[in-house]
């Protein structure tokens, strides 16, 4: 490729970057400024035209299209300086982006995959330009973090995602296909919206649903035949649903369920060591029973019964509360995820009631209710325990269960909080809080890294316990000291490393790994990290 089709091919251009020998060579004379930058320098001049935008949405507008030019720069800017710029091109700013999917659309990025495409889908996926697929992020759009069903307007959270496993994780970009299933949208407002980009019509649902999802995975792993498939962002009913259908059959895993398990039990493992007890000495109450809410519920509590806890004691521990209250046995209605966490207790409505009956150590927020941990309950937690430890889980920001300036006020500076999106430090009385991110950001990148490295052909629960205890001892001594119980985002790529290596040895441990087992597996994922250079 030569001219100014080189310099339009994101993967390739190398824009100022390239040497003068390489312009003459790849006819690319007099089509950049005669100036040849190195990659330091074009990175800095990224950040002072970032920093010249006026909000976040626009520092993600530029990002995008720096992206659509060159792929090894917008990277390489992520990639130094993640603390800064994960939460534009990932939670919170991907939440708004969703919403103003339609009206920001410029170029195309993934594939939408629509009911028209049945009986084809695998000759869509063929039409694909990279060869060499290894990680697919699919959504149907049916949750978008807190947001909602947005229907082909979640497309933000595949691509954002698959951003952090190439940052973080080091995976190649080229090995990336974010995918949209736009089976319609139930949301009326997104539907109606003159702009909108994708189908309008109602969900698809039944038979016609399953058939459509069944033949995706079926083709995903014909055209690609050892990806690993990251369910992302369906609606409860179907999450789990998908989860146990496709988890033993092909590699795949739920990330709003079984990633944030993960991440829930790293930041209790860190929790442990600021208050001193073993986890199965923990109560926790869970203010959402969806995918997160169950799915960290599920891994504490086989975790606990590895501290020798009964199954049933373990499960006595963890109190889960949805939309109608507490989750008692004697309610009819509830599904078997739900039910396996019924306790044996009356009926309780409301929050603050459940805190004072169960009395909890640790409460967590997955419910996309914003402000749902109010002065009182937080008054409550501190009442109850010396450090609260409190999980504020629901994204963007503005779903949050709490700001981090409410549970530092209420608690008195005890809560040992992590929110899932961030928040700036708090100076209250002379100290300065700093809250620790709970997000499976932590989790996925490595996860998927670490598949890679293996060639693993499944992704286990063993892998999820190993990645959390991975995760929880890469958070230091200095960040407990600052009230962090997760690491700084800046140490992503540390952290992936981490959880990839303790992946793929549970995978060769496990039998389930199809490449040959390098001597130093730690040294092999390093090894094979992507860093965002020319090549
Ligand atoms: P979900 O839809 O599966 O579950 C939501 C749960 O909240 C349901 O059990 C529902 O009954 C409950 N709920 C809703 N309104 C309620 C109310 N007024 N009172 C009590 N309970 C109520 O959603 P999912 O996947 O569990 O996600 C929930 C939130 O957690 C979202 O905001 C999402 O962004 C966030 N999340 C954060 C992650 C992180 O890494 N920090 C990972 C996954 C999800």
């Amino acid at each position: 490729m030569t001219g100014i089709d080189l310099l339009r091919d994101a993967l390739r251009n190398r824009g100022t970057a390239f040497t003068l020998e390489e312009r003459e060579r790849l006819g690319l004379a007099g089509l950049l400024p005669p100036r040849v930058e190195a990659i330091g320098e074009q990175v800095a001049r990224v950040l002072a035209a970032l920093h010249g935008q006026p909000s976040p949405m626009a520092k993600f507008s530029y990002l995008s299209t720096l992206r659509d030019e060159n792929e090894t720069l917008f990277f390489r800017t992520l990639i130094d300086n993640l603390e800064e710029l994960v939460p534009i091109v990932y939670t919170p700013t991907i939440g708004q982006a969703c919403l103003d999917w339609s009206r920001i659309y410029q170029r195309p990025r993934g594939l939408y995959i629509t009911p028209r495409e049945r009986g084809r889908i695998a000759a869509v996926l063929r039409a694909w330009p990279q060869r060499e697929v290894k990680i697919i992020v699919v959504t149907d759009g049916g949750r978008i973090l807190g947001l909602g069903d947005l229907g082909a307007n979640g497309m933000g959270i595949p691509i954002g995602k698959l951003a952090l496993y190439v940052a973080c994780a080091g995976v190649d970009p080229a090995a990336c296909l974010p995918v949209t299933l736009d089976v319609g949208t139930d949301n009326a407002s997104v539907r109606e919206d003159p702009l909108y980009l994708g189908r309008r019509e109602a969900r698809l649902a039944g038979p016609a649903y399953d058939e459509l999802i069944e033949e995706f995975v079926v083709a995903a792993r014909e055209v690609f035949p050892a990806v690993l498939v990251q369910f992302e962002d369906f609606a409860n009913a179907n999450a789990f649903r998908l989860l146990a259908a496709y988890r033993t059959l092909v590699c795949s895993f739920n990330d709003d369920i079984q990633g944030t398990g993960a991440m829930g039990l790293a930041g209790l493992y860190a929790a442990e060591r600021i208050t001193g007890a073993p986890l199965s000495d923990q109560r926790l109450l869970f203010f959402g029973a969806g995918e997160a809410g169950i799915g960290m519920a599920e891994l504490v509590a086989v975790a606990m019964a590895r501290e020798g806890l009964s199954e049933g004691e373990a499960r006595r521990r963890c109190w889960l509360f949805d939309s109608k209250g507490l989750i008692v046995s004697r309610r009819a209605d509830l599904p078997e995820h739900k039910r396996r966490f019924a306790q044996d207790h009356a009926p309780i409505g409301d929050l603050l009631s459940a805190v004072e009956a169960g009395r909890p150590t640790v409460l967590v927020g997955a419910s996309g209710q914003a402000g749902a941990f109010t002065a009182p309950v937080l008054a409550a937690m501190a009442r109850l325990n010396e450090r609260p430890v409190i999980f504020a889980l629901s994204n963007p920001t503005s779903k949050a269960e709490c700001t981090a300036e409410d549970a530092y006020r209420a608690t008195g500076g005890r809560a040992i909080l992590a929110t899932g999106s961030p928040f700036a430090p708090v100076s209250r009385d002379g100290r300065t809080h700093f809250t620790g991110q709970a997000n499976n950001s932590f989790i996925f990148p490595g996860l998927g890294l670490g598949i890679l490295a293996s060639g693993a052909s499944r992704v286990t629960d063993e892998m999820f316990f190993a990645a959390a205890r991975a995760l929880a001892d890469q958070v230091g001594p200095e960040d407990l000291a600052a009230g962090r119980i997760f690491p700084p985002t800046s140490r992503m790529r540390d952290v992936a490393a981490a959880v990839a290596t303790v992946v793929a040895r549970t995978a060769y441990a496990e039998d389930f790994a199809t490449r040959t087992q390098p001597p130093d597996i730690a040294a092999h994922v390093r090894a094979i990290m992507y860093r965002a250079e020319y090549g």
